[in-house]
Order: structure tokens, then C-alpha cells, then sequence
């Protein structure tokens, strides 16, 4: 096989085969093709795209690049759950132990956080003493013991994904539906679930900007998973606005354990018992969807999800007092106020744009190597649709650098716009693709 002869292909828009796909991405792996040339292939595909099967073939090969975890020693029917990426989206850590509660059993594997959007594994390492890396002996264990398991994705995982999304990110090629959806499939294939409910964000803090891009990815991601005889099915889910009120590492847990005490806001917990309940359902545990939220709903009500959160903290090295005491969560030293300047609706809260000043409090990382403070972020005290008077709080800052929350708060006032006239809230939850009942 020959490369060169792959980028004219692709270049002129033909169709490459399953076995040039893999060929390209063993040789990319083993670093006997170069960058140069897997930088036009990547290039060539942006303009030319990728068909249904050629899509599911570069997944297929990423995927195998690497280790992939087999989870058969766990008991039951494992389903994942994935974030295309936002703000303030904590769900994972409510849907998780509700539909483990439910009997569904959670094996998972998360991120760390990038830029404006945050990742479960930082939010999860705010619990004083809590393990994000277990050995996989323990992994599995724990799963079988306790019904939940989550820990930071291994080195050894997909490789492929990692040496290609770095690429794709100096050559302008990440915003592409077929690399991004084989991107993300390759990682949830290889953590070896055997259904996966995808939530795809879309606005202005997403990946996805408009509901028609985010419906073509979702679509996308569900044929993948179909195609590799995994149920997978996709939510299509608001991202104009943060979700919820906290943004920022330890708040979020805090609002993650409220939501499961039956106290969170309404947005996350209508979109936890949402997507708790599919995943039951895809886990054998209820006849329907809707028998799937019900038994969500129950396991919200009658403390379940709660108990079971507080026995996963535990068997993962944290103290489970946290649910009880926030006091123990990393502190902050500096707090700051942003106050309305005139009466109306709140007509929106970019989302994006909290993201970024929630970074500047120091609760994200601009690159890789940063590192965060676990205490600092943003609590908003309004959302989209919500009465103001001036001199009302909008929202919180909180932080250990004076400079760096004054600077958050500065970049968080442009994210609010107020309305003289009503506003319509937005849909939460706009679709749901693949689920076949
Ligand atoms: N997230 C991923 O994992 N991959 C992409 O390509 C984009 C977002």
C-alpha cells in the first residue's frame, strides 16, 4: 500500500477500503508514516468526508490500536454514558449512581478538562483522598462489589485517537463530524460497555453550535455504535446556557450530591433522570424508558442514588463525609459578586463564555500541563428566563488569586444579556436519536 496513492484518493473523493484504513493507521501508530502525509490524509478527508462504512472502519482500527478493556467479568448488562462536552455538566455524577442503584452496572472510564469545557475526573479528584486510577483487577472488583466504578482513561487506550487528535488540532481538522464521531467512539468502544447513551450538546458552549450539526454527529455516533452491535443511543441536549447553577470543580459535586439529595436545580435533574432511565432500560432493568425514569425518579426519591454515590466515593479512597460536609471540599479565599445593572428577564448566559471565565477563576486549564485549583468557579444565581432587579446577585466567583477571580468576574459580565421583555426558556432535552423501544 502506498500513501501517496491514499491521499489521491481520498483527494478525489473516492471511497478508501477497510484495509487501507488499517494499514494507515498501523503505520501512523508505529511512526513509519509521517506526519506530513497523514496531515493531507486528514486534510483530504475534512473536504471529501468519510461514508458510513469508511467511518466505521477508522473507528474500528482506532479502537483496536491500543489496549481495549474487556469488562466480561462484571455481571449484567455495563452501560456507558458520554458527554460530547460542556459547562457546569456534572450529569455524569448523578446518572451514574442512579441507574447503578437501579441495578444497571456503571464501568466507566472519564476526561479531565480542556479549555472552557470541564471533565469528570478533575471534578471527582475535588473529594479529598478519592482515586481516579485503580488497578484494572481493582476496577473490575469494585463494579461487582459496589455495582460502580470511575476512573481516569488509561495511557494505553486508543493511541491512535491520541496521536491523530493532536494533529488535527495544529492542521485545522478537528471540526469534522465523521473524525470527530470515530474519535469518540473509538475511546467508548474500547472501554468495552455494552450500550452506550450519548448526550450531545449543542450551543454556544458545545462542539456543536446548531441543532442541525448536532443531530448529524449524533447520528453518526449512533450508526457506529449500531454498526459495532452496541445499543447506543443519543440526547440531544441544551448548551446555550451552563447546566445547572455551579461551574468549577468541587462546586460541581456539591451540586451533583444536592441533585441526588433531591435538591439540584431543575435542568439537571430532569436530564439525570432522563438519561439514568434510558440507560436502565438499555440495562435490562425496566420494560421501557419511561418504566426506566420511573424507577430513576424512585431511586432519586428514596435516597438509593445518594447511598450508592457515597459508597463509591468510599471504595475509591474518599471520604464519603463530604456528602454530609462540604466543609471538607478544598476552600477558597477570595469571593466576588457580579450584580445586575437593570431590571428585566435574563435573556441569556453564554455558556462559552462562563466556561472561560471559570477557567480564569483557575478551575480549568488552558493546556494539558495546568494545573487547577479544585475550590474555584462560578455559581450562578440566575438562569435564562429568570426575573432581575438591579442590584441583584447574577452569579458568584470564587478562587485563591484576587487578580484572577477580578478577571473571571470582568469576563463573566459579558456573558449575560437582559431582556426588558420575557424571555422563553429553551428546550432542555431537543431529541433523542436510536431508541428503539
Ligand atoms: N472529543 C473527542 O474525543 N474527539 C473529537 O474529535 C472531538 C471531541
Amino acid at each position: 500500500m502506498n500513501m501517496v496513492h491514499m491521499i489521491q484518493k481520498k483527494k478525489e473523493g473516492q471511497v478508501l477500503t477497510r484495509e487501507e484504513i488499517q494499514w494507515f493507521i498501523k503505520g501512523y501508530v508505529a511512526g513509519d508514516i509521517p506526519d506530513y502525509q497523514a496531515s493531507a490524509l486528514l486534510m483530504a478527508i475534512y473536504f471529501q468526508g468519510l461514508n458510513r462504512e469508511e467511518t466505521f472502519q477508522l473507528t474500528d482500527a482506532m479502537r483496536y490500536s491500543g489496549d481495549t478493556i474487556d469488562l466480561s467479568p462484571i455481571k449484567g448488562v455495563k452501560v456507558d454514558k458520554h458527554s460530547t462536552g460542556g459547562v457546569g455538566d456534572k450529569t455524569t455524577l448523578v446518572v451514574a449512581p442512579l441507574a447503578s442503584a437501579c441495578g444497571v452496572p456503571i464501568a466507566k472510564m472519564s476526561g479531565r478538562g480542556l479549555g472552557f469545557t470541564g471533565g469528570t475526573v478533575d471534578k471527582m479528584e475535588s473529594i479529598p483522598g478519592f482515586r481516579t486510577s485503580l488497578e484494572p483487577q481493582e476496577f473490575l472488583d469494585q463494579v461487582n462489589e459496589t455495582g460502580m466504578a470511575v476512573i481516569g482513561q488509561t495511557a494505553h487506550i486508543t493511541p491512535a485517537d491520541k496521536k491523530l487528535y493532536a494533529l488535527r488540532d495544529v492542521t485545522a481538522t478537528v471540526d469534522n463530524f465523521g473524525l470527530i464521531a470515530s474519535s469518540i467512539m473509538s475511546k467508548k468502544l474500547a472501554a468495552g460497555s455494552d450500550a452506550i447513551v450519548l448526550d450531545v450538546k449543542v450551543g454556544d458552549g458545545a462542539f456543536m453550535e446548531n441543532l442541525e450539526d448536532a443531530k448529524i454527529l449524533a447520528g453518526l455516533m449512533v450508526d457506529i455504535g449500531t454498526d459495532a452491535g452496541r445499543r447506543t443511543v443519543a440526547a440531544i441536549t441544551e448548551m446555550g446556557q451552563p447546566l445547572g447553577l455551579a461551574v468549577g470543580n468541587s462546586l460541581e459535586v456539591i451540586e451533583a450530591i444536592e441533585t441526588l439529595k433531591g435538591k439540584g436545580p431543575a435542568d439537571i435533574t430532569e436530564l439525570a433522570l432522563k438519561l439514568s432511565g434510558i440507560m436502565v432500560y438499555l440495562g435490562g432493568m425496566a420494560v421501557s424508558p419511561e418504566e426506566g425514569m420511573e424507577k430513576t425518579r424512585k431511586a432519586l426519591e428514596d435516597g438509593s442514588g445518594l447511598a450508592r454515590l457515597r459508597q463509591f466515593i468510599q471504595a475509591q479512597g474518599g471520604n464519603p463525609a463530604v456528602v454530609d460536609d462540604y466543609s471538607l471540599f478544598p476552600q477558597h479565599s477570595v469571593e466576588r459578586q457580579l450584580v445586575a445593572e437593570e431590571d428585566g428577564y435574563v435573556a441569556s448566559i453564554e455558556a462559552r463564555r462562563i466556561g472561560m471565565a471559570s477557567q480564569q477563576t483557575g478551575a480549568g486549564r488552558a493546556t494539558k500541563e495546568d494545573d487547577i485549583d479544585l475550590s474555584a468557579g462560578i455559581l450562578l444565581c440566575r438562569k435564562v428566563g429568570d426575573v432581575v432587579k438591579a442590584g441583584d446577585v447574577l452569579a458568584v466567583f470564587y478562587g485563591n488569586d484576587e487578580a484572577k477571580v477580578d478577571a473571571a468576574v470582568a469576563m463573566a459580565a459579558e456573558a449575560f444579556t437582559i431582556s426588558s421583555q420575557p424571555v422563553e426558556v429553551p428546550q432542555l432535552i431537543k431529541e433523542i436519536i436510536g431508541l428503539q423501544v
